[in-house]
This record gives structure tokens, sequence and C-alpha cells, in this order.
């Protein structure tokens, strides 16, 4: 599905639809009316005082500036730990001109449009995550029909802005549908406010379980609506209960142990740090990023699919969220050294014409002939392809010790030493170290990459050690590269004087010394794409292993008790209705981020964001369907339900 932009017509200098005959906000009203209706109406700001949290949802998201006036509130009075979530749900999103254009017309709110103009999604479908103002403020766009992408959210909502054109010109937000998913996201007691009175949305309110009451209207109109969630009926869960995952176990320590210091463990680490979280970062290694993530440098890319599936889609949200958070990293961090110079994937013409039917906006994926392609990569290539305009290249370990200085107070770091035993005492984990010391933690996160099995052996279903050899090339003037270039192998741009060549694929190959066939199938790989690097003698190279599952998405998530798992859906084979399962149970507070296979650059900190959101109850930052395809779960829920267990 593709979005389709808002058509704007501008009267008087505001912004108004052609396609629902309505205004994006009233010409005499603007940010008064705002704050009259949406802010008054929850009883904001009053109710920011003293809450460390606070979630506010809505519905039309059009030119933000709901937003903007209620970020500029907030600001106004939050203590430095509080943070504000704001999400909203857009079918039809104002493009980047537009939004600046609209936001133009409010100089009062010029700072606050700024930084919602820095971090504007690209305009494709989906839920889309961004943090600003520090990291205090996370904006959580979805944009897509509102019945639809509500339904895949998780959060806990405390007060609702209802503002989707007139009901009466567009019915199709103010359905009964929307509702119950509006009741279901909201927190007990959580409240909504809207501007109409319409009688067919009060019936549809009340009978998702708000109880409502009318307030005086703002401007000409008479009366608005407000209410306050009370019983809310049973939902149709769309998710069947063996993939809801277990988030709501708040731990007032605020203190987790992450074991393993690869990207993936780091970048959890510096997620729950942001969030205020004291963090003990466990190595077996002598240094960080000493195994998988230990290469010179890695290239930043998405792995798209034709159908763009379930893991088309990962991949692509992985790739977003992960480039705007290296961008905002890198304002904070010059260390880190990431290099947004694109990448360049050669592809045949036929999968080139799969990838070009996504119809995805030029600034993240532009089809490129092979004159172009060679222009771009300052080489000579031997096809055609597509080019990642917002990806690039990067030197994993200095990415994880630019997210260790950027959260050095928080963060504890403990190297040369491996986690052997785990155990659960009736409040805390007891996490034993090869030499018998103790260390007790509420919170634990496996991020050991293949080496998981050995806390939760039951994930050994899911998880393959795949060896891969890079081999390093001399700079040379011949060699004069601009961007990664991505083949079936990469090249990447010179560092520290050195290209990096990737790499090989052998599957359950404990291998630990460099081979020469192994160099010879990455240089002859790299000859056939960009030819002026026949000949090249190699320099070097490096032996790690990825954690790979089967479906190449990673393992994220609550760790499941997998016993129980086993007893109570037994029977899935049968194909009852899965509202008659019970819920499902994970071990408390244990946590896993693994399986990043050769994507980890992107995957990893976006799991990271996942685990953070989930231990601090903040909206999630994948749709539900993402969740479900990198349950923990996952292998033995399928093979119970061809009853092969
Ligand atoms: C050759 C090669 C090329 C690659 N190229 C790219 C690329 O270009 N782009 C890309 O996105 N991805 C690439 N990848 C994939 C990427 O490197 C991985 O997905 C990523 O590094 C995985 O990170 P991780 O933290 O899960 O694992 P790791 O980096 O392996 O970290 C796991 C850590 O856990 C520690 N540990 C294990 N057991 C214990 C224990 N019991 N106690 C304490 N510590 C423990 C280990 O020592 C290790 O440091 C490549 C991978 C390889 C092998
Ligand atoms: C009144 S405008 C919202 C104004 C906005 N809150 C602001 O601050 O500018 C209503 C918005 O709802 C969006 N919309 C309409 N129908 C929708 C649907 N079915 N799902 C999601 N969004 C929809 C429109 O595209 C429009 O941007």
């Amino acid at each position: 599905k593709r979005i389709r932009p808002a058509r704007i017509e501008w009267r008087d200098h505001t912004p108004s639809s052609p396609e629902f005959q309505d205004v994006y906000f009233s010409r005499d009203g603007g940010p008064d009316e705002v704050r009259h209706v949406f802010l008054a109406g929850n009883g904001l700001p009053a109710r920011f005082a003293g809450r460390r949290s606070f979630t506010i949802g809505e519905t039309g998201f059009g030119t933000g500036l709901n937003f903007l006036v209620t970020l500029a509130a907030w600001r106004e009075q939050a203590p430095p730990e509080a943070r504000l979530h704001f999400l909203s749900v857009e079918k039809h999103p104002l493009t980047a001109g537009d939004l600046a254009a609209a936001h133009s017309r409010w100089p009062a709110f010029n700072e606050e449009a700024g930084m919602l103009q820095a971090v504007y999604p690209p305009l494709v479908p989906g839920l889309h995550q961004r943090r600003l103002a520090d990291g205090r403020v996370t904006l959580t766009l979805l944009f897509g029909d509102a019945g639809a992408m509500l339904a895949s959210l998780t959060a806990r909502v405390d007060a609702w802005y209802l503002d989707g054109f007139a009901p009466g010109k567009n019915p199709a937000m103010w359905t009964p549908a929307v509702f119950e998913q509006v009741a279901r996201l909201t927190r007990p007691d959580g409240t909504l406010a809207t501007y109409t009175t319409a009688g067919a949305v009060r019936r549809r309110l009340e009978a998702a379980g708000f109880a409502l009451h009318k307030r005086p209207g703002y401007g000409r109109k008479r009366e608005m609506l407000a209410g306050r969630l009370g019983v809310v009926p049973p939902t149709s869960l769309s998710t069947p209960p063996w993939f809801v995952p277990a988030c709501a176990s708040p731990d007032p320590e605020r203190r987790a142990v992450v074991i393993g210091a690869g990207i993936a463990g780091v970048s959890v680490a510096h997620a729950l740090a942001e969030r205020g979280w004291r963090v003990t970062l466990v190595e077996k290694q002598d240094r960080v990023a000493a195994e998988a993530s230990g290469n010179p440098s890695g290239v930043v890319l998405p792995r798209l699919t034709a159908d763009m599936d379930r893991q088309g889609r990962f991949s692509l949200a992985a790739f977003l969220h992960t480039t705007a958070w290296l961008h905002r990293l890198a304002t904070r961090q010059p260390a880190l050294s990431w290099q947004p110079v694109g990448v360049l994937q050669l592809l045949e013409a036929n999968r080139q014409a799969q990838l070009d039917q996504l119809a995805l906006p030029t600034s993240i994926l532009e089809c490129v002939d092979r004159a172009t392609a060679s222009a771009r990569a300052g080489m000579e290539v031997a096809s055609g392809g597509v080019i990642f305009p917002g990806g690039g290249w990067l030197s994993p370990p200095a990415l994880c010790r630019a997210l260790l200085a950027d959260q050095a107070r928080r963060i504890t770091v403990q190297t040369g030493r491996e986690i052997i035993r785990l155990e659960r005492d009736e409040h805390h984990w007891r996490l034993e170290d090869s030499r018998g010391q103790v260390t007790t933690a509420p919170v634990v996160v496996l991020a050991t990459g293949h080496a998981v099995t050995r806390f939760a052996p039951n994930l050994e279903l899911a998880l393959a050690s795949v060896r891969g050899q890079l081999t390093c090339l001399p700079v040379s003037p011949a060699t004069d590269l601009k961007l990664p270039v991505c083949y079936d192998g990469y090249v990447i741009p010179a560092c520290d004087g050195r290209h990096t060549v990737g790499a090989t694929y052998h599957r359950n190959d404990a291998c630990q010394e460099l081979r020469a066939e192994d160099h010879a199938r990455n240089l002859a790989a790299l000859a056939r794409a960009v030819p002026a690097f026949a000949g090249a003698t190699p320099c070097g190279g490096r032996v790690a292993f990825r954690a790979s599952s089967p479906d190449h998405l990673p393992i994220l998530g609550p760790v499941p008790d997998f016993d129980f798992y086993r007893r109570a859906y037994a029977d899935l084979r049968h194909g009852r209705p899965a509202h008659r399962y019970p819920a499902a149970r994970y071990r408390p507070n244990l946590f896993v981020s693994t399986a990043h296979g050769s994507r980890g650059l992107i995957t990893a900190p976006f799991a990271a964001a996942w685990i953070a959101a989930c231990l601090e109850t903040e909206p999630l930052p994948f749709e539900t369907r993402i969740l479900e395809a990198v349950h923990p779960a996952r292998y033995l829920i399928r093979k119970l339900q061809r009853g092969v267990v």
C-alpha cells in the first residue's frame, strides 16, 4: 500500500482539504482553539504536573499544530526527567514542504516547528517513531488508515485529541471500530476531547466505554465534548495471546544488567540509560565490540523484498529508525564518524524493476542505470541498481564506543567477565560469572549473539551460527570509492587506509583462521562488480560469527516460559479460535535481542528501542505484525500449529 499525501488548498493562509471539504484548523482559531478544545478539554497542561511520563494520542496529525502547541505547553513546565509521548494517526500526511508552509503561519512555535520538521518521516506507510528535544519527547506517527493503524499499536494513552475533520464530511474517522481501538489503548481514567458533539459520535464513544460531558465550545461553537474512560467492553484483539508480549512490570529501581557488549547489548544499555536507568554491561572479552560487532567497518542498508513481506517491512522500518537515530547521535558524538554517503546496490534489471515498483520516495530508494551508478560510486561498476541515499557506513566498534561515551554516567562496563549461570529468586535475577562472582538485578537483557542458548536453550530451534570472513585491501589512487557498493558481497570506502570487502557465509563452521580461498571468493565477487579492483592483494582480514535465524529476522522480546507454551498451546494444530487460549507467560523481566544476522547495524538499535519502550511502558516502536514476526517463540508456535512437537 502506498501513501497518498494530502492535497492542500490555501485559503487566507489557512490550509484546507479539497477532498474532505474541510479546514485543518479554523481561520480565527489556531493555537487558542487547540488550547481550549484539546488541552483544556483534557485537563492539560495541569495534568502534566508531577507526571514522569505522559502519553497523548491523536486522530489526524495534519499540520502537527496540535503537537506544536502541546509540546510548547509541556516544555514550559516539565522537569528534566519528565517524558512526553505523542502519537498520531494520519492517512494523508502533508509533504515536508506543505508542513513547513503551514508552520510558517505560527512564528511563536518556530522552535517546536524546527524540531518537528527535523524528524518528520518520509511518507511511507507504517509506524515511525522519532525522538526530539534531547530524547525527552517521542513522536509516533502512524501513516495509514486510523482503524487499521490503531489496531496495530501498543500504547497506554492518558489523553486523546479526536481531530479527524467533521464527522459529516469524514465518517471513516469516527467509526465504532476506531473508538474501540481508542478505548483499548486508553489507560484506566484516561480522557478525551473533541470539538464535535454530533449524536452518532457521542453514542459510539459511550458504547466504547467513555463517560462524556459537554463543555463550552471555542469561538462560535456553542459546545464541545470531553470524556473519561469507564468500563471498557471486551475488545477483539487481533494478536493471538501467544504473541502478546509482557511489558507491564515496571521496575521501580530502573536497574538492569545487559549480557554481551556487541552492538545489540550496547544499544540496549544506551536506550535504557537515556531513559534514566542504571545499567551494568557485562562482556566476556577484554573489550567491547570484540566479536561480530568488531569489524572495521560495516554497511548501513535495508534488505527490501519484492512483496514487502514481514522481512521487508521490518528491514525498512529498522533502516528508517536507525538512520534517524544515527543522525541524532552524530550531532552529540562526532567520534561516531557515521558516514551518511548513501549506498549503491547493484542489481539485475528484473530485481531493480521489482524494487522500483515499491514506489518508495526517492529519499529512500532511487533506481540508477549503470552510468549513473558509476558516477555516484566514483568508479566504474558492472551494472545499474538502486541507491539508498539515507544509507552509509560506519565502524561498529566506534559506534559502540560513542554510545557508551554518550551515557557514560549511567552505564558501567565490566569486560573480561563471562556469565555462566543465570537464576531467578523471588524478585531478582542472580548472575554468576566464571570466577564465582555474583551480581543481582531486577531486569536482565541477553545480547550474547548465538551464545544466548546457554541461558535460553529453547532458542536453539531458531538460531544458527554463520561464519563470515572479510578481506581488507589497501587504498590506492585507482580505488577512490565514494560510497559502499553492494552486490553478492560489498566494498566500503577506505577507512584507516583500507577498504573492507565482505563477506563469506558458512553455516556451522567454527574455523577462526583466515582462509585463502575465502579471500579469493571475496575478491572474485568484487572484481566482477567493480572491475578496477581486479588483481588487488589483501592486506588482512577478519573472521566473525553471525547469529542468524532461518527467516532472517531477529529474535527479540521477553523470553517466553517455553514449558508453559508447550502445555498451554499444545493443541494449536486443532485450530481453535485464538481467544480461547490463555495469555502467554514469560520469564519475569528477562529479555533477548539476538539473531541480527547480516543486518545488525540497522536491526540492533531498533530492537533496543523496543526493549526500552517495553520496560518503560512507552508506545512501542513497531506495529504488532512486526512484533509477531520477531517473537522469540515463533518457531515453537509454528511447530505446535503443525503438530510436530
Ligand atoms: C563478516 C561479517 C560482516 C558483516 N557485515 C555487516 C554489515 O556490513 N552491515 C550490517 O548491518 N551487519 C553486518 N554484519 C552483522 C553484524 O556485524 C551483526 O549482526 C552484529 O554485530 C551482531 O551484534 P550482536 O551484539 O548481536 O553480537 P556480537 O557482536 O557477537 O556480541 C555478542 C557479545 O556477547 C558476548 N558474550 C557471549 N556470551 C557471553 C557471556 N556468557 N558472558 C558475557 N559476554 C558474553 C560476546 O563476547 C560478544 O561480545 C556482519 C557480520 C559479519 C560476521
Ligand atoms: C482536521 S485535520 C487534523 C488537524 C491536525 N490535528 C492539525 O493539528 O493540523 C484531520 C486529519 O485527519 C486525516 N484523516 C482523515 N481521514 C483519515 C483516516 N481514515 N485515517 C487517518 N487519518 C485520516 C486527514 O488527512 C487530516 O490530516
